[in-house]
């Protein structure tokens, strides 16, 4: 079902999230399985949890915690999503994609969006770290479906930058100062949340992915309507089913996160002052 986010609906929760900080975001920050630990990096951080905020949805899922926190890092102004909202958990795009309408409100201009995916491009392995030079929109959904409320972004929103070249380019700059070089790639975001059949990732190779998930699209979506630069980082946990032969768990994936947080981490970081 599509819900209709009503501008009102947006401001409400932009306002009540005012009223509870003094600083007003610059960038937003949609971290994927493993990247909450950035949290504790932030400074002078206000946190509020996600049942606080009028119209967010809560999210149901294992190790993705529910918050919101607003705070500096390395002197940028951020706001954080610690635990974000994925349809296969029933919600519809627009409703994984609203509090990136809510950062447009609060002042968000860029944002980085990471996720963990499985490896479609058989030259990757588990632990590589994946720019999104562009994404395929696989969930047969747009957040966008509706009526365009003009305040918001125009009815049919170009989509031929959706990562931004120049988030891009700092992100690699800020990898050759660390000794890393990215992967490069195109994400595909389905559903979930099984993940693919053999048959299905070599669909995906022929279509032109590299990585698959299940989350940020939408949100790209919703910010490039709203104007926001998107930078998009994948974690590649694991190889897409029928490249090696070994069933894909959860519990993979979440350890070869934890496995490269630091790196990870360490990119992040140097990557905020940049946008
Ligand atoms: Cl192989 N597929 C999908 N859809 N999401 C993933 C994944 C695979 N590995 C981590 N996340």
């Amino acid at each position: 079902m599509t819900e209709i986010i009503s501008q009102g609906a947006i401001q409400e929760a932009a306002v009540f999230i005012k009223d509870r900080c003094t600083v007003a975001p610059e960038i937003g920050l949609i971290l994927g399985s493993g990247l909450g630990i950035l949290a504790d990096l932030i400074e002078n951080e206000v946190s509020i949890p996600y049942q606080e905020i009028p119209h967010f949805p809560v999210s149901t899922v294992e190790g993705h915690e529910g918050e919101l926190l607003i705070g500096t890092i390395r002197g940028r102004r951020v706001v954080m999503m610690k635990g974000r909202f994925h349809m296969y958990e029933g919600y519809g795009p627009e409703t994984t994609a609203f509090p990136v309408r809510v950062m447009k409100e609060l002042g968000v201009a860029s944002l980085l969006v990471t996720n963990a995916a499985g490896g479609v491009n058989i030259g990757f392995s588990a632990g590589d770290l994946m720019l999104l030079t562009d994404h395929l929109n696989l969930t047969g959904r747009n957040p966008l479906i509706g009526p365009n409320d003009a305040a918001l972004g125009v009815r049919f929103p170009d989509m031929s930058e959706p990562y931004s070249r120049r988030l891009l380019q700092a992100a690699r700059e800020t990898a050759a100062e660390q000794d890393f070089t990215f992967r490069e790639g195109v994400y595909a975001g389905l559903l979930g949340p099984c993940y693919e059949t053999p048959a299905e990732v070599r669909m995906l190779r022929t279509l032109g992915a590299d990585a698959v998930g299940m989350s940020t699209v939408s949100e790209t979506i919703v910010a490039r309507h709203a104007g926001i630069e998107v930078l998009g980082i994948s974690c590649i946990t694991n190889m897409a089913a029928g490249i090696l032969d070994q069933p894909l768990s959860h519990g993979e994936v979440m350890e070869t996160a934890e496995r490269v947080r630091e790196r990870f981490l360490g990119l992040v970081l140097a990557l905020i002052p940049k946008m």
